[in-house]
């Protein structure tokens, strides 16, 4: 069984023919061509955390590809707490033909994909957030014509978007770099998983911003607070202060720099309202693209290409 629950296990083949369908599917939809690849497929989505782009995007995707979702709130199903993870994955893959997951932690999207007998895709956890790094890609990709050997520098928190773009970039045979403060960058654990399933990985960390960005094709920011995080936001504001990206920190880049950033975001914290509005910003084409990014995971996973 294909499941989608963090791009550590899948080969740069398999992203680089996703990046391609996804880029047909954009083109296919921009011409209101959208195919009816998921046509009779129903799909459950069971979120325990709030979402606008994950939601929305997924559930319009599946429905210009001619399927049906079904959105359940996680506080409906209790994932593990009203009956056990296992129960509930053999019940519903009676039911739909894929999940998608939204959890706080990711061994619940593991352990339902264990029992699944439908595919199984991770649509944000603590530790990952494979589908926004498939966007991120793509985005990329648009900016710039080629992902090849091109600097993503991340500037923030370490955490679940950070990890998946840098498993992404390694297996694209791009630079990545975490600009953290110390404590916040990526676990050993985690950087010695990365190396293990992509030979050469380029990713380095340092706790230097403006150093970081010298060199950077792209500087990439999210909350300093991610869900489930809020009772360390006092002490995470004042840490990750230095590392807002604001117009300064963008001066230190090269000129043809381009800023993402996976969006809610809080303007005047990691990132000053000037650069998020500003020429350089790509924010809401990144946004976009996770409808097209999405359709292709679906399309993967559910039957059709
Ligand atoms: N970027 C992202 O996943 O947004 P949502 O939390 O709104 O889904
Ligand atoms: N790191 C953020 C991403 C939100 C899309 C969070 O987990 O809350």
């Amino acid at each position: 069984m294909r499941h989608f629950l963090n791009l550590m296990p899948h080969p740069p083949e398999l992203l680089r023919d996703l990046l391609t369908n996804a880029a047909r599917l954009k083109k296919a939809h921009e011409e209101g061509k959208d195919p009816n690849s998921l046509c009779g497929k129903v799909v459950g989505m069971v979120f325990e955390k709030p979402s606008l782009r994950t939601r929305v995007s997924f559930e319009a995707g599946i429905a210009q590809l001619g399927g049906t979702s079904i959105f359940i709130p996680g506080s409906e199903i209790q994932l593990g707490q009203r009956e056990s993870l296992a129960d509930f994955a053999r019940t519903m893959s009676q039911y739909v033909n894929g999940l998608v997951l939204r959890v706080f932690r990711q061994e619940t999207c593991d352990e339902v994909s264990r029992f699944a007998s439908v595919p199984v895709i991770n649509g944000l956890s603590d530790i990952s957030h494979p589908c926004q790094a498939m966007a991120d890609l793509q985005t990329i990709e648009e900016c710039f014509g080629t992902l090849d050997k091109k600097t993503v520098v991340f500037v923030g928190d370490g955490n679940n978007v950070a990890r998946s773009l840098a498993v992404a970039c390694g297996k694209m045979n791009m630079k990545f770099i975490l600009a953290a403060p110390k404590g916040y960058e990526f676990e050993k654990d985690f950087l010695q998983r990365l190396s293990v399933k992509v030979n050469n990985a380029d990713i380095v960390e340092t706790n230097d911003p403006i150093a970081a960005v010298k060199n950077a094709d792209v500087i990439y920011t999210d909350v300093w607070t991610s869900m489930g995080q809020e009772a360390e936001r006092e002490i995470r504001l004042k840490t990750f202060e230095p590392y807002q990206v604001n117009e300064k920190l963008l001066s230190k880049a090269p000129k043809h720099v381009r800023i993402l950033h996976c969006l809610p975001a809080h303007r005047g914290e990691e990132i000053s309202n000037g650069v998020l509005e500003g020429p350089a910003s790509v924010v809401f084409q990144q946004a976009g693209n996770r409808l097209h990014a999405q359709k292709a995971i679906l399309e993967y996973l559910l039957g059709g290409k």
